[in-house]
């Protein structure tokens, strides 16, 4: 029996059982949509709209970016800083979003919002964010805590997500409202299956036996650039491996000359190409490209793309499988998902 097939082997390297968590998305969306009307944030008016957080309290903004900036004639920033941008004023409505509530680079520009009278939104399950939030009485959207930063992502997106489609004209907002619903189904039947299905007709155990022992790289496009970030850093996480992503079409003004030279570092890579049906047609044809060049050179590729009719769906079921695929990828590695024993070392010495 193939390792990823057998529970009990799983649960022996999942010593903090990551694999709950992960079964337990679409649930965490339906519960991270109610927690945001409870905290009963108006319409709001708005210059532009800054994410500030890091790593596993980023990624939300940046999937945000993805999905909704088409929908939003207001731009969209996400700061992964200390500072906000100077363009950012009394106007911007600003989420800060930090998981534990103790990240400094969040507070900081936690602290700069008010400063510069910014509309303020803390997102966090705790810590001094909350703190600051009700010290200002800022809206304050508390989520669940006790979890790793990464597996709390539908309490991380979903509360940006909702306030801002309050920002959207009617029609616009009600589409927005069935794409939900539908995103909602697709990661149901998508965890049943990346959960309970044996290797053979499971791509996230599949994905992970290719990326075994090798370095992924992750190519994404206009709306999986996002989820190839994020693939990247769940690699990194949970299966304690090195990573890469990049983003069509820029990489094919740099990162393709690297796929030449050394050749001793040939076998080591494999590709992965974040397709969406929405890609501009040239952006396509370079991705087709991209596959023909990599093939030519003998280099593994393979394409994924995420399920469902509407970009939501499409983009959390994308999310999904890497986030499975890399979970399956931390058993293969004989590493438990949890712990990030790096990060809470370096965030111990700066506190030094
Ligand atoms: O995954 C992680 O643990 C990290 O990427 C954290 O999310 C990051 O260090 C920021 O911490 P927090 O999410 O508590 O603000």
């Amino acid at each position: 029996m193939s390792l990823l097939d057998d529970p009990q082997r799983i649960a022996e390297v999942d010593r903090a059982d990551m694999r709950r968590l992960l079964r337990a998305f679409p649930e965490q969306l339906r519960r991270a949509w109610d927690l945001t009307a409870q905290a009963s944030i108006e319409p709001l008016e708005f210059d532009g709209v800054a994410v500030c957080g890091m790593g596993g309290s980023a990624i939300g903004g940046d999937l945000l970016r993805s999905y909704l900036q088409p929908k939003l004639n207001k731009p969209i920033q996400v700061v992964r800083d200390y500072e906000l941008p100077p363009f950012v004023d009394g106007g911007w409505l600003v989420f800060a979003v930090s998981y534990s509530g103790n990240t400094e680079e969040t507070l900081s520009c936690a602290r700069e919002a008010l400063s510069r009278g910014c509309s303020l939104v803390a997102v966090t399950s705790g810590g001094r964010l909350k703190a600051l939030a009700q010290e200002h009485n800022t809206p304050l959207i508390e989520v669940p805590g006790e979890m790793p930063p990464r597996t709390a992502l539908a309490f991380l997106f979903v509360p940006l997500l909702r306030t801002l489609l309050l920002a959207l004209d009617d029609e616009a907002r009600k589409a927005a409202e069935r794409e939900w619903q539908e995103a909602l189904e697709q990661t149901q039947e998508r965890a049943a299956l990346y959960d309970g299905k044996p290797e053979a007709e499971n791509p996230a155990k599949r994905l992970a036996r290719a990326l075994f022992e090798r370095i992924p790289a992750i190519y994404g496009g206009a709306l999986t650039e996002a989820v190839a970030r994020r693939w990247k850093t769940q690699i990194n996480e949970n299966a304690k491996q090195p990573a890469h992503w990049d983003a069509l079409p820029e990489l094919h003004h740099n990162e393709i000359v690297g796929w030449e030279w050394p050749s001793a570092l040939k076998g080591r890579f494999v590709y992965v190409l974040l397709r969406d049906p929405d890609e501009h047609p040239r952006v396509q044809k370079r991705f087709h490209i991209t596959r023909e060049l990599l093939e030519e050179r003998g280099l593994p590729v393979f394409e994924v793309q995420g399920q469902g009719e509407g970009r939501l769906a499409r983009l959390l079921t994308l999310v999904q499988l890497g986030d499975w695929a890399s979970f399956y990828l931390a058993i293969l590695n004989g590493v438990d998902p949890t712990p990030v024993a790096l990060i809470d070392a370096m965030k111990r010495r700066l506190s030094r």
